[in-house]
């Protein structure tokens, strides 16, 4: 924890838990990785998880639970209508956001899926601070258009700015003059902003855009599937929140937004999602979708284990010792990138660490997924499974044309409470061989191509030839024996 001065003088993250049940691993040789990767189509999301070392594709669903949690679980009552568990997650959520309903939903897409369906009409505009994946795609299907006002410095891969994830209010402004607010949808606020590197947005911007939706009576939601991290930049990055319990700042985030939704397969830390809502008419509207898209009002298609455990979690949000360590140990991975001369977004977020595949691929154009590739050498050359967050990941323009990511990344997620310091300096020896290394890596080209998320289940194969060989036989070259 950053409370902890080394006599060293040293800086290093500490956990604040200890490990009691664990999960094996196996490293397999490179050319074992190779056969696994050519077999998942070049695709991370494709690898069976038991040819994979270390899982870094994302914190979804996979943060490491408390004992507390796995207890609150045998006490899960499963009654289909007003079930016990259901006024246990609902308390658990007003104590930490004050809002009055709590619409329960399987995940965080299912609940974009509902926000989409009541308010996105086809021609409206969603304003955000930028895109992720599955919200993009669900206000397409619903006829809409997403427009990111991220300020400037969001999509800098090098920064110093300790708020990336702000919302640039003159580009606010803007688009709320040029588009009249009854065509935009909504605002939408991401917390812990995914796509650009797991980047906070300061409460200072919160309030701006707050003050200036309610103005203009724009509907302002936040995607709090990211907030932890979030809360924790708020509390240690602005000076006037320092002093002020994480409770006492999701209180006051809550008070600014009309809606906040969440995937509980991040915030929570178990499997879940919800929306809460105060205002009684947007309660209603989307409230008829719940019982026909998900299951019943009082479980939404959640499991009520998982619900247990949800609540359990949020209360653990509010514990900076528990939110702290992925901070802490995103930084620590990215502090031995740096040194070794890797591009990797800065300042640290939360989420995991990011490295520029345009840099570090600078001979691989971007039409041929740099990321994607640099994500498939990077199993090869380490067992580590990352997710591409580029090109890949998004959808090709209505005409059918290419559309280039503005940030075009790989992701080392780092799940809570997984990893420890030993496996961030393994994964940071084998990234910086393959830097190294880095002229063997080519392009990408689909083989097979899903029209929607094509990313997830896409297959792809190399451009001119065998690449992966020549990296894998490198591999084998430099290191003997060795996995
Ligand atoms: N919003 C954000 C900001 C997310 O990061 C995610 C999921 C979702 C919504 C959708 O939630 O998966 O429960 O349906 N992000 C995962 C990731 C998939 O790996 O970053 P979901």
């Amino acid at each position: 924890m950053s409370e902890v001065t080394f006599f060293s003088g040293e800086s290093f993250p500490l956990e604040m838990h200890k490990v009691r049940m664990v999960q094996r691993i196996h490293l397999l040789p490179v050319e074992e990785r190779l056969k696994c990767v050519q077999e998942a189509g070049f695709n991370t999301f494709l690898l069976k998880n038991r040819d994979v070392f270390l899982d870094m594709l994302t914190d979804s669903g996979v943060n490491a639970m408390s004992e507390n949690q796995f207890a609150a679980m045998m006490q899960a009552d499963d009654s289909y209508a007003g079930s016990e568990t259901f006024y246990r997650l609902e308390k658990a959520l007003k104590r930490m956001f004050g809002m009055k309903y709590f619409l329960p939903a399987h995940q965080g897409r299912a609940c974009e899926n509902i926000l989409a369906q009541v308010f996105v009409k086809p021609g409206s505009t969603a304003l955000m601070n930028f895109h992720f994946t599955t919200t993009k795609a669900h206000i397409t299907l619903n006829g809409g258009a997403v427009e990111e006002i991220i300020s400037d410095e969001g999509t800098k891969i090098t920064s110093a700015a300790p708020f990336k994830g702000d919302i640039d209010i003159a580009k606010l402004n803007e688009a709320i003059k040029r588009l009249g607010s009854e065509n935009i949808s909504f605002l939408r606020i991401e917390a812990g902003t995914n796509l650009v590197g797991g980047q906070p947005v300061s409460m200072k911007n919160i309030k701006e855009v707050s003050k200036i939706c309610r103005k203009n009576g724009i509907t302002v939601l936040m995607d709090a599937s990211l907030l932890a991290d979030n809360l924790f930049f708020i509390k240690t990055r602005e000076t006037e929140y320092k002093n002020k319990t994480l409770n006492e700042i999701t209180l006051e985030i809550a008070s600014l937004m009309d809606i906040i939704y969440f995937s509980a397969r991040k915030l929570g830390s178990a499997k879940g999602g919800g929306i809460l809502v105060s205002d009684d008419s947007l309660y209603l509207k989307m409230r008829t979708l719940v019982p026909l898209l998900e299951g019943f009002l009082t479980y939404g298609g959640m499991s009520t284990r998982e619900m247990e455990a949800i609540a359990v979690g949020l209360d653990e949000t509010l514990d900076l010792d528990v939110i702290s360590q992925t901070p802490i140990f995103v930084e620590a991975l990215c502090k031995e990138l740096l040194a070794r001369g890797i591009p990797v977004v800065t300042p640290a977020g939360g989420l995991g660490c990011h490295i520029d595949a345009l840099q570090f691929c600078d001979h691989v154009p971007q039409s041929q997924y740099s990321a994607g590739a640099l994500a498939a050498a990077l199993f090869i050359a380490s067992g580590v499974r990352c997710m591409e967050r580029g090109t890949m990941s998004e959808q090709r323009n209505p005409d059918g044309s290419e559309h280039l990511a503005t940030m075009e990344l790989i992701r080392l997620a780092i799940p809570k409470r997984v990893f420890t310091l030993s496996q961030i300096k393994y994964t940071a020896d084998r990234v910086d061989w393959l830097f190294k290394n880095r002229h063997l890596i080519g392009g990408l080209e689909f083989e097979e191509e899903p029209e929607v998320l094509r990313f997830f289940f896409g297959r792809l194969k190399p451009v001119g030839g065998n690449w992966p060989e020549k990296l894998a036989a490198q591999f084998r070259k430099d290191f003997g024996e060795s996995l």
